[in-house]
């Protein structure tokens, strides 16, 4: 596969290829969507493993209709009724599987309270990159991260709808942020772009999903699910706020890490930008969005628990996926990078 690193307009690119298959349930999406729905058969989700490389990339393949769609794929394809059953069956595994790994409960302060105690005999991808990373990892990093921030806030947007009065205006505000305040060129996912051009990477869209193992494709999958179910409106009201929660702190490590490592500025003014707006965010999140949110629906306390250990659950699980690569002296893509 060639690598073209170049400028950061792969943020307003088009839809990216296909990726490779992986087993048979996204053999079976891979091979119906370049074609006219409706499908040949789809197979069943069976027992399949939730958090494989499979079953996560069959239904990141079925979110990503949602998103942008794939070169040379039918839009009709995203709410074809065949795949859609397809895909509810894998939610179905994913949820569960998410539901039984996390502890649960209606505390939601002490879940978030929680999200910032960093154990210090593990800790994680950004105090590594921070301390000791090398270029080839931070590069990873970005890898890694791209296929969600390049949609940047994208799932989290569906939760507008999904609120009303106080929460929804903070929310947005939040979001007004996320997407360049009015200014097209401080859009975060563009930001994001810019710095993968300084690191030798292609900033296109999608680009490295064949790169992305399962545990990467569930962080971005699970936003996807919360996202689109209001049924998960909790859930998805939690993980934003973990995200907004932690973001702060791990911007400031990275940006260290990129300027220890001598990288170029365009690769840290996405970190940069998020120290300062992220704390900010952390605030309206937790105060107005789920404070709030709660204050109108107090039966949804552990919804939001469970969207913050879910979304802890498998960053932790990413991050071992990393850091064990790492200690082994081994990638932790999929498929090698090129030099850059
Ligand atoms: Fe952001
Ligand atoms: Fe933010």
């Amino acid at each position: 596969m060639s690598e073209t690193p170049g400028t950061a307009s792969g943020a307003a690119s088009g839809p990216p290829g296909l990726p490779e298959a992986r087993g048979p349930l996204s053999a079976a999406v891979r091979t119906a969507l370049p074609q006219a729905p409706p499908p040949g058969e789809l197979p069943e989700a069976g027992d399949a493993d939730p958090f494989a490389e499979d079953l996560q990339l069959a239904l990141y393949l079925a979110y990503e209709l949602h998103y942008r769609g794939f070169a040379g794929v039918d839009e009709a394809w995203e709410w074809q009724p065949d795949l859609l059953r397809l895909r509810a069956a894998l939610e179905d595994r994913f949820l569960g599987a998410l539901r039984e790994a996390v502890p649960g409960g209606a505390d939601v302060a002490g879940a978030l309270d929680g999200l910032l105690a960093e154990p210090l005999d593990a800790p994680g991808v950004s105090h590594h990159l921070q301390r000791r990373g090398t270029w080839g990892q931070m590069r990873e990093y970005l890898a890694h991260r791209s296929l969600y921030q390049l949609k940047e806030a994208d799932p989290q947007a569906w939760l507008i709808p999904r609120l009303t009065g106080q929460p929804k205006a903070s929310l947005v505000a939040v979001a007004f942020d996320e997407f360049g305040a009015g200014h097209g060129d401080r859009v975060h996912a563009r930001l994001f772009a810019e710095a993968m051009a300084g690191a030798g990477l292609d900033p296109g869209y999608g680009r490295y999903l064949d790169h992305a193992p399962a545990e990467t494709l569930a962080t971005v999958n699970l936003m996807s699910l919360l996202g689109l179910h209001r049924s998960l409106r909790g859930a998805m009201a939690g993980h934003f706020a973990t995200l907004e929660i932690t973001s702060s702190p791990g911007a400031r490590r990275l940006a260290r890490a990129l300027e220890r490592l001598g990288a170029e500025p365009r690769c840290v003014r996405f970190f940069t930008e998020h120290i300062e707006a992220d704390a900010v965010h952390e605030q309206l999140m937790r105060r107005d969005v789920i404070g709030g949110f709660l204050a109108q629906e107090p039966d949804q306390a552990p919804a939001v628990v469970f969207g913050i250990q879910a979304t802890d659950y498998l960053e932790a699980r990413w991050s071992d996926r990393l850091l064990g690569a790492w200690a082994a002296g081994r990638p932790s893509l999929r498929l090698p990078l090129c030099d850059g």
